[in-house]
């Protein structure tokens, strides 16, 4: 399986001769089924065609961050937001001067600081540019900054140099890429998840449910998946495809959701509730349609078991992540959910804000333990669900 298999990869180009070989990358990571959307300098189109890089990645090609028609389509920040990678290559020495300062005075290098995916930097040019202090000192405020840096290479240059500068093999900056999204933070181990909502039926035709649309629980299964974990995922009724090597069990009541959980737990290492359990369910389910006789209509509800507390009091119990959607008071309420349900961890959203938590494909989440509290900024589900799954691991492993 393709580590960049449906990511979306955001390739930088540079102003270098090596700008051509941006062009066998593009079908490279197309070849590994990767998304691919290209960025390029104003020095870089001197190298390659903007049309070129077009016709490759069937995709636009954003050139400038000043304009208004370009902004409209997909505007810097959307397209920062979209990456799961943003890998520069070829970087120039000048690009990698100005994001090293922080600068952000053009299209590319405004993406790079907007930008909250794994970021890689692949340097090419002349090997004399490479050993420059300056150069040098950039490239080691970029690692600290937790940057990958990609090569360079060293060899015959197409100046006649002979040293270290040439941009990385194009199969080793994949290969680096791709291990990034497979580190195994979770391998051999039991996961099960539930996603989506429950539906709780009020007579043959009606039913009660929220907004949930599974898509953090299915990034969070794809990421366990893809970190080694064997994953269970327990669906309510959402129209989402399984992540590959995903068992799914789709269940539609919350009454469904704790039954299939709790047939899950043997041999269970980590439980995560991503799922949005209805509260309340009605007392009585009407066996045929409930007829509008009245201009009022009343409903018994009755309290639901929580699936989460439930598998947390269990006696040989997994480890237990929850999620909690807030509206206000988003932390405090989580840390109360925390306790109560006697958790190993939260992960805190706020479901007030439409660009992120109930149905968006973006999340901004604090994970949130005993000890701690993570901010996870705006990004994607996917990439989210990629640094939820690291710290899950990391923390799971200390416990
Ligand atoms: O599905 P998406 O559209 O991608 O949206 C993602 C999300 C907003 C649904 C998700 O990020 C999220 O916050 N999920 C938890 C929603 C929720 O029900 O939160 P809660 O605060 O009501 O519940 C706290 C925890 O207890 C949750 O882990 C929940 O799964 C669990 N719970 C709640 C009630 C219940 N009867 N059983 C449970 O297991």
């Amino acid at each position: 399986m393709y580590e960049l298999s449906n990511r979306n990869v955001l390739l930088g180009v540079t102003g270098g001769i090596a700008a051509y070989k941006a062009a066998e990358l593009v079908r490279r990571l197309q070849d590994q089924n990767a998304k691919v959307r290209v960025v390029m300098t104003p020095a870089a189109t001197e190298f390659i065609t903007p049309l070129t890089m077009q016709a490759l990645s069937g995709e636009p090609v954003h050139l400038d961050l000043l304009n208004p028609e370009a902004e409209a389509a997909m505007g810097h920040i959307e397209l920062a937001r979209w990456a799961d990678a943003l890998l520069v290559a070829p970087a120039s020495a000048d690009f990698i001067a100005r994001i090293a300062h922080g600068q952000a005075d053009d299209l590319l290098s405004t993406v790079y600081l907007a930008c909250a995916a794994p970021k890689f930097i692949a340097p090419a040019m002349n090997q004399g540019m490479w050993a420059q202090t300056s150069t040098q000192t950039n490239i080691d405020a970029l690692r600290k900054d937790g940057i990958t840096i990609l090569g360079p290479d060293s060899g015959l240059q197409a100046c006649g140099d002979i040293g270290a500068g040439r941009l990385l093999d194009i199969d080793q900056l994949l290969t680096q890429v791709s291990a990034h999204f497979s580190r195994g933070a979770l391998a051999g181990l039991n996961v099960v998840i539930t996603a989506g909502p429950t539906q709780e039926a009020i007579d043959p035709v009606r039913f009660l449910s929220n907004h949930s649309s599974g898509k953090m629980g299915f990034a969070l299964a794809r990421a366990a998946s893809e970190a080694g974990a064997d994953v269970t995922l327990i669906a309510g009724p959402v129209s989402l495809n399984c992540p590959e090597n995903v068992q799914r069990i789709d269940v539609k009541s919350a009454k469904d959701m704790l039954a299939a959980t709790l047939e899950q737990m043997a041999g269970c290492d980590i439980f995560i509730a991503t799922a949005a359990v209805a509260d309340y369910t009605p007392l009585n389910v009407a066996n045929n349609k409930i007829k509008k006789n009245s201009s009022e209509m009343e409903l018994t509800l009755t309290r639901t078991e929580d699936i989460l507390a439930t598998v947390s009091a269990l006696p040989a119990r997994p480890f237990c992540v929850g999620f909690a959607a807030e509206t206000n008071d988003v932390i405090s309420y989580a840390r109360s959910k925390l306790e109560r349900k006697k958790l190993d961890l939260i992960v805190a959203n706020d479901v007030s804000n439409s660009e992120i938590g109930f149905q968006s494909d973006q999340n901004k989440v604090t994970l949130i333990s005993k000890e701690q509290a993570l901010d996870l900024p705006q990004m994607s589900k996917l990439s989210l669900a990629a640094a939820l799954v690291d710290e899950i691991g990391q923390r799971y492993k200390s416990n």
